[in-house]
């Protein structure tokens, strides 16, 4: 078996050291990637002199038709290839002899596999962003639909005080909008090429890696060889914007399950969005929803698995950091297909109003009002407070309706004891960002600004 390493080395590498530390099993899907820094380096090389013209133009060629056995699945793997990285090397060299030969000029597989990396995750990342996007459209769609539509609003899921449905989706839909500038920010953070820092030093040959870090679309160069090929803050970083959306979904999730139980009865799924039940016919099971819950352990998991692995390592390339990969993809790959699933979920569920309006109707849900009606009045709301907590226990303890205790008391009186009718407390809610109908067609206006000017930096399908 050759490995590129072989030099220095006797015999061939043991089955059980390949089958350990082999990574082409995963690192397969930053073929493209690859490829895109072996071009911009065999480009860079040739501006630099270090190959003839005819030299890189033959390499390039070799990594076109490389690139097109990978995509058409006729490349033919080699014992010997351990990662992506061998493997499309040794195939040039196949190809291009020579002047394959030369690929790896000034280049170490460990600036090379970090710019792959970077590379993957700067695509996977706005590819997501642009899918969250999408979410939200239909959250705020679902909103505006939504009308004058209420439910009540929970504190430790007890009933605290009723809030517009728009209200409620559009809580989720900003959560997600600091997920999208976190997915940016992490974004911009790892715009920075490390190809050219070769395996920890440098080069003595007249490397440019400004060219190829400008050839790759990064923003910036590297500044210290040694960093840029041992920091993996940019993966860690990726995962918690990640892991933190996959946590916004599964309380999203959350919602959901309990929207559509049969105790609450605030929704029910469409049928393409739901899953029934192996011996029960009756049932109609919110699946994507409860693993929208699950699927964020499994994203902690990765995050907190990384941050181990990248903790107290020394500088600075270690083989321990092939193990940011996994993580990386998995939680790619999880938290697209739940925000893809989540977002045909919401914009086909149906929202049973009614249920919502009688669940938030309880008079009960109003003795917020009334202590505001008698601080409107110039009363302590402590006081306000007491006095109103008192008619409710006797209300509860049987002395009468609420309304009717509120109507006979001379504080509060026949105008506060309208505040308990059924659609009033919400009209109430007038606070800029609170959750009255007023407050929300704000909130609705600015909600829809956000998502243009974030649409705009995260086109769908990028
Ligand atoms: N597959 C390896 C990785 O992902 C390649 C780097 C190996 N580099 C080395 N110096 N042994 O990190």
């Amino acid at each position: 078996m050759s490995t590129l390493w072989h030099g220095r080395f006797d015999g061939d590498p043991a089955g059980e050291l390949m089958a350990y530390t082999a990574s082409i099993g995963f690192d397969v899907r930053l073929a493209p990637d690859d490829i895109a820094g072996s071009r911009a380096h065999v480009r860079m090389l040739g501006r630099v002199g270090l190959l003839s013209e005819a030299e890189a133009a033959e390499v390039l060629g070799a990594l076109d038709q490389t690139e097109a056995e990978l995509a058409s699945g006729d490349f033919a793997f080699a014992p010997g290839d351990e990662d992506i990285h061998t493997a499309i090397e040794r195939r040039v060299t196949e190809l291009a002899g020579v002047a394959g030969a030369r690929l790896h000029t000034g280049r170490s597989r460990n600036d090379q596999v970090a710019t792959a990396l970077r590379l993957f995750a700067k695509r996977e990342l706005a590819a997501i962003a642009a899918d969250v996007i999408a979410l939200q459209q239909v959250l705020l769609e679902r909103a505006i639909g939504a009308g004058n539509a209420y439910l009540p609003g929970y504190t430790h899921l007890q009933r605290a005080q009723p809030v517009l449905l728009a209200h409620h989706l559009l809580a989720h839909g900003w959560a997600l909008a600091r997920d999208v500038d976190r997915l940016a920010d992490a974004r911009a953070r790892m715009d920075v090429s490390p190809l050219g820092a070769g395996a920890v030093a440098g080069s003595s040959l007249p490397l440019d890696p400004d060219m190829t870090a400008a050839e790759l679309g990064f923003a910036a160069r590297f500044e210290n060889s040694i960093d840029a090929v041992s920091d993996r803050d940019f993966a860690a970083e990726s995962l918690f914007a990640l892991t933190m959306l996959a946590v916004h979904l599964s309380r999203l999730g959350e919602e959901i399950v309990f929207w559509t139980s049969e105790e609450a009865g605030f929704a029910a799924l469409d049928d393409a969005y739901a899953t029934g039940s192996s011996m029960l016919p009756q049932k109609k099971n919110p699946d994507i929803a409860e693993l929208a819950r699950a699927k964020a352990g499994r994203l902690i998991g990765n995050l907190t698995g990384l941050l181990a692995t990248l903790k107290g390592l020394p500088l600075a390339y270690n083989r321990d950091l092939q193990e940011d990969k996994e993580p990386l993809f998995d939680a790619v790959d999880q938290v697209r297909l739940g925000v893809r699933a989540m977002a045909g979920l919401m914009s086909t569920i149906a929202f049973n109003t009614e249920a919502m309006a009688a669940a938030a109707d309880a008079p009960t849900a109003a003795a917020t009002d009334l202590a505001e009606h008698l601080v409107a009045n110039g009363m302590p709301f402590r006081d306000a407070h007491a006095i109103v907590g008192g008619l409710v226990r006797r209300s509860l303890d049987g002395e009468g309706s609420l309304a009717d205790l509120v109507r006979g008391d001379p504080r509060l009186g026949a105008a506060a004891a309208e505040l308990l009718a059924p659609g009033v407390p919400v009209t109430r809610r007038t606070t800029p960002g609170g959750a009255g109908p007023h407050s929300v067609r704000a909130q609705i206006a600015r909600f829809r600004t956000r998502l243009t000017a974030d649409a705009d930096r995260f086109e769908p399908g990028s």
